[in-house]
């Protein structure tokens, strides 16, 4: 059932700050949604529930994260006006509607989630097993973009599963229960190398465990650090040996970064990216001038997120301001469409009157 608003809901983790991963896999693609004007509404939520299904036994480390990672989404320039940050627990609805949608999913159907199984393989639940609310994550996400009858969910690939089910449980609660959920489109990053930036040593993605990582609010000086120190083409020796740009990951930061008027500002010996990639595989291109461009690229980009993360840690009560606020809205929204599913699965039993007159009249006349 759908109201025909454009409505976007995507979040994150809580579980460390943001670094620039989640910036051009996300974070630089939501602003640009909200400075469209092409949005009815736009969600933004702190997934500290989800965060605490592998990370129950460290509530502290989840609820220190809250803040900084709203400091991020501000920094980035996310409004409070334009957007709805808030916090996933403050929304009880949302457990509810999770445990509705729980009965509408097979748990090998969740065992063959290859988000689910992949993250398996990466968090060691040692010999005492996977907790069920981790396992169940991904019921839980459907509940968080259906309750805000979301139609675009913004996330990187890895989310791809997640929104497949989720599609699949809107389909199986309106065919069971009759069209009321919105079936949401995921959005991808649209430059490949925005899709998976990985970490500074190459590895597939960053992670605050490999420590691979170049976090948004990190200090100049740290970010030229990590950068000239960051892997390359290893058959790229000498200056004039011809480089491979493809799966080095100074190219693909350059491909996510780079933009034409960072060539002219600091580097007019080429005009874009191409052909700086050219020179590189020719041979004749050093690593370090690649490095210092790159610096200069990320340097530009991150400065004035900085600068405004510095000016909101200044007022931390604005930034619960931002988050109480929100959670009100966004569960105002969440109540409306639980009292949707509930009426749909008939559940609603003090609004039906109906369903009292019927049973009044059943034992109306017992000779009958
Ligand atoms: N799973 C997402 C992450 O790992 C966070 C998240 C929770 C989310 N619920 C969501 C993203 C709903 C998009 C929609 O960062």
């Amino acid at each position: 059932m759908s109201d025909n608003k454009k409505v976007i809901l995507t979040g994150d983790r809580p579980t460390g700050r943001l670094h620039v991963g989640h910036y051009v896999g996300s974070l630089r693609r939501r602003v640009e949604l909200q400075e469209s004007g092409k949005w009815d509404e736009i969600f933004i939520m702190i997934a500290d529930a989800q965060a605490l299904t592998d990370n129950a036994k460290q509530p502290e480390k989840v609820r220190e994260n809250i803040v900084e990672v709203a400091l991020d989404y501000l920094a980035c320039g996310l409004d409070p006006k334009k957007s709805t940050l808030f916090i996933q627990s403050q929304v009880p609805e949302l457990t509810e509607l999770s445990f509705y949608y729980m009965n509408l999913v097979t748990v090998p159907r969740l065992q063959r989630n290859p988000t689910v199984k992949a993250e398996l393989q990466m968090r060691d639940f040692g010999n005492k097993g996977i907790p069920v609310g981790f396992f169940t994550y991904p019921i839980s996400q459907a509940a968080d973009i259906t309750a805000f009858r979301a139609t675009t969910v913004p996330v990187g690939e890895d989310q791809e599963p997640m929104l497949e089910q989720c599609r699949e449980i809107v389909r199986t609660f309106n065919a069971t229960y009759g069209e009321t959920l919105v079936e949401p489109d995921i959005m991808l990053p649209d430059n490949a190398a925005c899709l998976r930036l990985p970490g500074t040593d190459g590895k597939a993605k960053m992670s605050k465990s490999l420590g691979n990582c170049i976090y948004l609010a990190e200090e100049p000086e740290d970010i030229k650090k990590k950068i000239m120190s960051m892997f390359t083409d290893p058959g790229h020796l000498r200056v004039e040996d011809p480089g491979k740009t493809e799966g080095n990951p100074v190219f693909t930061y350059l491909e996510a970064f780079s933009k034409p008027e960072y060539f002219a500002e600091f580097c007019p010996d080429y005009k874009d990216i191409g052909e700086m990639k050219a020179h590189y595989e020719r041979g004749g291109l050093g690593d370090v001038k690649v490095k210092k461009f790159l610096n200069s690229c990320l340097q530009a980009e991150l400065e004035p997120i900085r600068k405004r993360r510095q000016e909101f840690q200044k007022d931390i009560s604005y930034v619960y301001e931002v988050l109480k606020k929100g959670s009100e809205v966004a569960e105002k929204k969440a109540a409306e469409t639980l009292s949707m599913v509930k009426q749909a699965m008939r559940i609603d039993y003090f609004n039906d009157s109906e369903l009292m007159k019927a049973q009044a009249l059943k034992y109306a006349n017992p000779e009958d």
